[in-house]
This record gives structure tokens, C-alpha cells and sequence, in this order.
């Protein structure tokens, strides 16, 4: 049933056959709808794509050399969210299946009745309503949890959010702390580009990626012939940055003489040259990152004690994905949202079972590791919803442990703790020969056993899996 509050929802129909287009016109109408009709792929090319539609129904076979599933897709290119039957004759169950790839909600067989094609026209409406509903809402969720590029919601991404904001307007030296793939760059880029900065540079440099030996030509720059190979003078990452931001990823693998230089930009924003005695001045806000303890680098006399405490001005830490897993229902999503935003694909969305175990999961790799999940199970994925076996068997088998809790449903202590045990014993063998891909020998010592112990134990397995 239309809306009654709003326009009329618009429903092109298109097929070569005039008494097909007179009929549903006559039918549709009836019903409150506005009705565009077309006899060509051609007429529908050229329609007014600024005029909003909200479903079409399309004849799968129209004049030859034209094809309804071609149609559908022109019109999915000019309005995405336009909802889509397929009209097709009867027995091609072939392309009703291809209708159904390409994305139509729905498909009937030629011929039809009035009542028949109305009951499909109000449920794929229904449908889209609520699509555009969660779109809407999605959105608004989006808006409100995110900050620059950064997605949150658990109290310590508020917190950071606010943290940024505050840190942003001033120009105190920042150290980012936190452990790899948590967001440390994202968080630079945020601050950088919320600050009065943000129309100069904003340089990366990550202190682990360059040898030791040219540290310091490439944040100072160098004269020429100030070594072998400086065969020209050399501007350095410091004057590239100047007005604008400089971010030292990895601070804590600059060697002592590099830190001695930085300390000095740091208190009064003059250095040289590599191999000059100009003195140069520079207006460059340092934001440092680290995912190792700098601490543990001044007690072993890696790290200098006054450049740690000038670096750390404003810290920020952040905390690993498993510390805030209130955040991971919402980065699964936008990283879902975005890859197929990109690829133009279907909508994907997690079945209830994928969600949980990513919710169990560790994340060692945190966010990076999340984001690569999703983008690799949307590799795999050839339906709409990732599941379980989509996922990577590290994500898989740490549930498998935890489902095991009750095995069945006899009471017997015995038989349950027999059955847990050989349950763990599994998922153990297969997480140790996933790990060594397939290597047994390899296998068996990381499991602490012999050779022969796990041959004889997957030779149970095999024998209970056929059974
Ligand atoms: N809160 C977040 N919201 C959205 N995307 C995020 C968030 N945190 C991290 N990411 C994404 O995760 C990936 C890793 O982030 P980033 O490179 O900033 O981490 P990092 O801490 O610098 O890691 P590393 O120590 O390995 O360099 C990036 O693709 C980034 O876009
Ligand atoms: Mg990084």
C-alpha cells in the first residue's frame, strides 16, 4: 500500500508487449501509484534519472538484442536503490536465478494476476522502506560515533574524540602510544587536520623503515659532500613539514645521536644541516608514535630520559581492540560499508554467529587485523551474509573451545568431561596444523607430544568424522 502522507511512490515498468504495460499501468494505478511505462531499453536510458523511482519491473526478454538483467543494471547505475522484480516466461528458471544475482528483490512468471503481482509490488516496497530506514539510521549511528576518520563508541574512544579536540587547538608535542595497528596514524591525521594546520604539510616519517646511518639526513637534510653519496644539498623531512606537522612513527628506533638533534628542534626549533653551519628555524609541530615501551628503552639506556618527558607532553594512549570490544560491531560495520561502497557490490551485512566471534576474538593485530578480516571475508563471501565459515580458522576455532561448554544434553559428568576433553584435543591438532600448514612433525611439537601420538590421534578423528 502507498504512503499516505508524502509523494506517490513511482514504479517504471518496462516490457515489449503493449497489453503487458496496459495491464499493470491500469492495476498499479488503481492502487494509488504513479506509473511510468517503456517499451525499450532505449526509452529508459534516456528517462529523466533526476525524477525519483522507487521500483521497476522489467520483462526479462525484451526486443532482441536487449535484455532485462542488462536493464536492471543500467538503472542500478542511475539510481542504486531503486527495488526491482523480473518479469519472466514461464520454466526459465535459469534466469530467474541470474534475475535474483543481479539483484531484483523479487520475480514472477508470465502470466500473472492482478493480486498476485500486487501482493510482490508491496513487499518489495516494504522492503526498500526498511532498507532506507537502516540506511538512515546507520548513518546517524556513523555521525554520532565517529571523529574525523576514527570510529568509536566505547567510553574510551569518546574520551579520545574529546582528547583530540582539546589537543588539536594547541601546539604541545604528542606522544601516541599504543600497540600495532590500533590506530596511531589515524589519531595523527585527526589531530593534524583539525588544527590551524591543517591547509600546510602533514609528513610521515616511520623511524623503523630507515637505516640507522640516514636518520639524520632525512629529518635535517644534508649539505652537499657532506657524505658519500650526497653528491646535492638536501632539504629535510623538518623544512618539508615547516608551518604544519611532522609525524615520527616508531620514535623509539631513532639511534642516540638523532635523538640528541630532535631534542634540541624540540626546545627551540632551530637544527643544521647535516655537514652545514647555517642554522635554520623551522615551525613544525611533532606528533610521535610508539608500540613499544620507551620506558623499558630509558632503563636499558636506548631511549634518552629528557626526550621521552619532552616528547610526552600530551599523551595519548591507545587502548587494544580487546580492551574495548564495544567498538567492534561498529568498525565490523564501516569497514563492511566501505568495501562495498568501493566495489559497488551488494549490500553485506554479519549473521548473528560471525558477530560473535568476532566479539570473542583477540585481535592481536586489533583494528588493521579487523579490517583485513572483513575485507578477505568479503573475498570469500558470494551470498549477503558473512558467516562463520568466511571467517579465518584463528577466529573459527577460539569459539570452538567455548562452545564445547555443554556437549549434550545427558548429565552424565563423565561423558561430558570425556567429550570436552577430546573436543579441546581436536581444535587444538587443527589450530596446530593450520599454524604449520599441514607440516605433522611441526605440529606435533608445538603440541607437546610425539610424532606417532598425533598420527594415532588423527587417525581417530578421521575414523570418528567418517562415522
Ligand atoms: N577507530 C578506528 N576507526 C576506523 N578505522 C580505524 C580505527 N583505528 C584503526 N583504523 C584502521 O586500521 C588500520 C590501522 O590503523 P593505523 O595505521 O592508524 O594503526 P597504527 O597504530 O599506526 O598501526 P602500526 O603500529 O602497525 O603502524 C588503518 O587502516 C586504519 O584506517
Ligand atoms: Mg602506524
Amino acid at each position: 500500500m502507498p504512503s499516505d502522507s508524502g509523494p506517490r511512490e513511482r514504479i517504471l515498468v518496462v516490457d515489449d508487449e503493449e497489453n503487458v504495460l496496459h495491464f499493470l499501468s491500469r492495476v498499479l494505478e488503481d492502487e494509488g501509484y504513479a506509473v511510468e511505462t517503456a517499451r525499450r531499453a532505449e526509452e529508459v536510458r534516456s528517462r529523466d534519472w533526476e525524477a525519483p523511482l522507487d521500483l521497476a519491473i522489467i520483462d526479462l526478454r525484451l526486443q532482441p538484442g536487449e535484455d532485462g538483467i542488462a536493464l536492471l543494471q543500467v538503472i542500478r547505475e542511475r539510481a542504486p536503490d531503486t527495488s526491482a522484480i523480473l518479469m519472466t516466461a514461464y520454466g526459465s528458471i535459469e534466469s530467474a536465478v541470474a534475475a535474483m544475482r543481479a539483484g531484483a528483490y523479487d520475480y514472477v512468471t508470465k502470466p500473472f494476476r492482478a493480486e498476485e503481482i500486487l501482493k510482490v509490488v508491496t513487499k518489495a516496497l516494504e522492503q526498500r522502506r526498511l532498507q532506507r530506514e537502516v540506511w538512515r539510521l546507520r548513518r546517524e549511528v556513523e555521525r554520532r560515533y565517529s571523529f574525523a576518520n576514527l570510529i568509536g563508541k566505547s567510553p574510551a574512544m569518546q574520551e579520545l574524540f574529546h582528547q583530540i579536540e582539546q589537543v588539536a587547538v594547541s601546539r604541545g608535542t604528542v606522544l601516541i602510544s599504543g600497540e600495532s595497528g590500533t590506530g596511531k596514524e589515524l589519531v595523527a591525521k585527526a589531530i593534524h587536520y583539525n588544527s590551524l594546520r591543517r591547509s600546510a604539510p602533514f609528513v610521515v616519517i616511520d623511524c623503523a623503515a630507515i637505516p640507522e646511518t640516514l636518520q639524520e639526513s632525512e629529518l635535517f637534510g644534508h649539505a652537499k659532500g657532506a657524505f658519500t653519496g650526497a653528491v646535492t644539498a638536501k632539504r629535510g623531512l623538518f623544512e618539508e613539514a615547516d608551518g604544519g606537522t611532522l609525524f615520527l612513527d616508531e620514535v623509539g628506533e631513532l639511534r642516540p645521536p638523532t635523538q640528541a638533534t630532535l631534542l634540541r628542534v624540540l626546545q627551540d626549533g632551530t637544527f643544521r644541516r647535516v655537514g652545514d653551519t647555517r642554522t635554520l628555524r623551522v615551525d613544525v609541530r611533532v606528533i610521535a608514535a610508539t608500540n613499544k615501551d620507551l620506558a623499558e628503552g630509558i632503563r636499558t639506556g636506548r631511549f634518552r630520559e629528557d626526550l621521552y618527558y619532552r616528547l610526552k607532553v600530551v599523551p595519548i594512549h591507545l587502548p587494544p581492540l580487546r580492551e574495548r570490544r564495544e567498538d567492534i560491531p561498529l568498525l565490523a560495520d564501516h569497514f563492511l560499508q566501505r568495501s562495498t561502497a568501493r566495489k559497488h557490490s551488494e549490500i553485506h551485512r554479519l549473521t548473528p554467529e560471525a558477530l560473535d566471534l568476532l566479539l570473542r576474538y583477540t585481535w592481536p593485530g586489533n583494528v588493521r587485523e579487523l579490517e583485513n578480516t572483513i575485507e578477505r571475508a568479503l573475498l570469500f563471501c558470494e551470498g549477503e551474509a558473512i558467516g562463520p565459515t568466511h571467517l579465518p580458522a584463528e577466529i573459527r576455532d577460539r569459539a570452538e573451545t567455548i562452545r564445547v561448554g555443554l556437549p549434550s544434553d545427558s548429565l552424565c559428568l563423565r561423558e561430558a568431561l570425556d567429550q570436552m576433553t577430546r573436543d579441546t584435543e581436536r581444535g587444538l591438532i587443527r589450530r596446530a596444523l593450520d599454524r604449520t600448514r599441514g607440516n605433522r612433525t611441526q605440529a606435533a611439537r608445538l603440541l607437546g607430544i610425539s610424532r606417532r601420538a598425533l598420527l594415532y590421534k588423527l587417525k581417530g578423528m578421521t575414523e570418528k568424522d567418517q562415522s
